[in-house]
Order: structure tokens, then C-alpha cells, then sequence
């Protein structure tokens, strides 16, 4: 994306973290903002915050998890800003717990949020994007374990891996309307991220604080470790803001990961090495259509 100024983005899980800093930075580049957050106080304060600094920003709140909520959201970015470029699919939330202690309504509650929270919002807002023919950006935060599943958080990872994934088919499936896809995949980033059951809805158990769970599973408190000796959301902002002009598909914070991508790549190639060499495969053509 070139010119950011006197255009729209729609950013989702903007009160704070991650989404609060890329929509104050997509702002500063003379965009108008809109953000949304399940938690109204804090979205109220970070409206407040970045409209005292003379951005245009206003807030609507949305709960990602609910169709009928993000077509209100996008009415009331309409009516404020007229068009919309940008969607920012940043809310997500990380239960952790192994595959046996982390409970079917954790596994509902993050595929809700994190996955059918990028879907819905593909549903309401592509249209919009594509309506003006002004070309449109869409920006899925996703992380690096959706690059690369790690232990004890199968269901953070999965969902992850489907919004790399949802990101992949949208960037082919877009093109030709002229709206570019980026997804967003860091590792520790300093957030109150290790602390997402704050938010979590009466459907699927309600909220819990971390000092609560931290009572009840004193091995949590690693989790928090992890987070706030992360980067810097402004670092993430700035990194974002360098992937959007470039037009990067995958944008990546945390260079010290191309260890771990290096040993993927590695072991995918390994894996088709041994079925190109596989005595069982002998009779299956070397040639064909590939879809990517
Ligand atoms: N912090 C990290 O280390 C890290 C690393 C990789 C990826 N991420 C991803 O970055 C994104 C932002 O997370 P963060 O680190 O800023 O965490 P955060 O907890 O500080 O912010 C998340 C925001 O999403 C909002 N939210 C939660 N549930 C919501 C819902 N149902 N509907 C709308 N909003 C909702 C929260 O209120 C909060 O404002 C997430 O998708 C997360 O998975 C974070």
C-alpha cells in the first residue's frame, strides 16, 4: 500500500496491545481509524487517547464472534468515514493447556475469536472493500505458531495455522479485485495477552483473571514470563507499517525465528524427498497440476 492518507482501516481488538498500536500508527499515516474491542472501557480510553493526539479515530464495539455485531460495526464505519480500505483482523486470544486439560469450551472459544473472528469479518467487510474499486488491504494477525504448532497450546496453534492459512486462499482468491492480503506473525510481543480470559465470554466459561489461574496452575506464570519480556508493540507497529508499503505477504518480527523456519523448511523438504524416492509412489506421475 502506497498512499495510506484520507483512507479507512477497520481495526479489531484496537482498545489495547498489538491492534491499539498498529491503529494508532495506520493514523498517524493520515488514515482514518476505526477501532473495535469487546472491552468498551478500555476501547473508550484508547479512542480518547489517540483522538487528545489529533488522530482520526473513532471506536464501535464489537465482540468478533458475532455476525450481527460486525455488520453494525461496519454501518457505523461507513457512516463515519464513508469507504472502507483496510480491515485489521488483529482480536485473538491464547488459552494454553495440553491436549488433555485445555477443555472442548477453550477450544470453541479461541477457534471463535481467532478463526471465525478473521471469517466474519471477511464477510462483511471484502464487499466493502472491493465496492469503491480503489483497491482495499486486508491485514490478519496471526503468530508465529500458526507457522510452527509448540506444546501445550494445540488449540492457539490451530487457530493460528487457520488464520496463516485463511490469509493464503484470500490473497489468491482477492488479487484480481486489487486488494492485497498481509499476515502478521510474531512471536513474544509485550501485551496483556497471557491474561485474554479477562475477556472471555459467559458462553464459553466466563472470565478469569491470571492471577486466578496462575492459584490454581502455578505453571501459568511462565506464560506471562514469555510475554513481558517480549518486543515492544511500537516495534511491531513500526515493522507493520514497513510490511504494508512493501506489500510483504508473510511480515515477520522476531528475526531470531529463522532458526525454526530454517529446520521447517528442512524437514518439509526431507518429507518429499522420501516420497519422491518411495517405491510406493513409483507409479505416480512427477508432472501435474498444482494448486497454490
Ligand atoms: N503478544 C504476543 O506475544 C503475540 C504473539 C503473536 C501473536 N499475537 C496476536 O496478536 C493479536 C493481539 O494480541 P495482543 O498481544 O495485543 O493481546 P491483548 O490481550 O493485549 O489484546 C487483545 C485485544 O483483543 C480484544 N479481544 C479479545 N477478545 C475479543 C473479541 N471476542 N472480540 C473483539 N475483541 C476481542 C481484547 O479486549 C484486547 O483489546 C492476537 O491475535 C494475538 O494472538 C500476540
Amino acid at each position: 500500500m502506497k498512499d495510506f492518507k484520507g483512507k479507512t482501516a477497520f481495526v479489531t481488538g484496537g482498545a489495547e496491545g498489538i491492534g491499539y498500536f498498529i491503529g494508532q500508527m495506520l493514523a498517524k499515516q493520515g488514515m482514518n481509524v476505526m477501532l473495535s474491542d469487546i472491552d468498551t472501557k478500555m476501547l473508550n480510553s484508547a479512542v480518547k487517547t489517540l483522538q487528545a493526539e489529533g488522530l482520526k479515530v473513532q471506536g464501535v464495539p464489537l465482540d468478533v464472534t458475532l455476525k450481527e455485531e460486525w455488520i453494525a460495526a461496519a454501518q457505523k464505519t461507513v457512516e463515519a468515514f464513508g469507504k472502507v480500505h483496510m480491515l485489521v483482523g488483529n482480536a485473538g486470544v491464547g488459552p494454553n493447556g495440553a491436549h488433555h486439560t485445555i477443555g472442548e469450551n477453550n477450544w470453541r472459544w479461541v477457534l471463535d475469536v481467532n478463526v471465525m473472528g478473521l471469517v466474519f469479518g471477511g464477510e462483511v467487510f471484502i464487499p466493502l472493500l472491493k465496492a469503491h474499486g480503489e483497491g482495499g488491504y486486508i491485514l490478519n494477525v496471526a503468530s508465529m505458531a500458526g507457522i510452527q504448532g509448540v506444546s501445550y497450546a494445540g488449540a492457539y496453534c490451530a487457530s493460528k495455522a487457520a488464520a496463516v492459512s485463511i490469509s493464503e486462499s484470500w490473497r489468491s482468491e482477492l488479487q484480481k479485485d486489487g486488494i492485497v492480503v498481509s499476515v502478521l506473525c510474531p512471536a513474544f510481543v509485550k501485551s496483556r495477552i497471557y491474561d485474554s480470559m479477562r475477556n472471555r465470554q459467559a458462553r464459553y466459561g466466563g472470565p478469569v483473571s491470571f492471577d486466578d489461574l496462575v492459584k490454581e496452575k502455578p505453571k501459568r506464570a511462565f506464560n506471562k514470563e514469555l510475554v513481558v519480556t517480549g518486543i515492544d508493540t511500537d516495534i511491531v507497529a513500526n515493522r507493520v507499517l514497513e510490511g504494508l508499503k512493501e506489500e510483504e505477504f508473510y511480515i515477520f518480527t522476531h528475526p531470531h525465528f529463522r532458526e525454526m523456519i530454517e529446520k521447517l523448511n528442512a524437514e518439509l523438504i526431507s518429507a518429499m524427498e522420501k516420497a519422491e524416492a518411495s517405491p510406493a509412489l513409483e507409479s505416480v506421475p512427477r508432472k501435474g497440476v498444482i494448486i497454490y
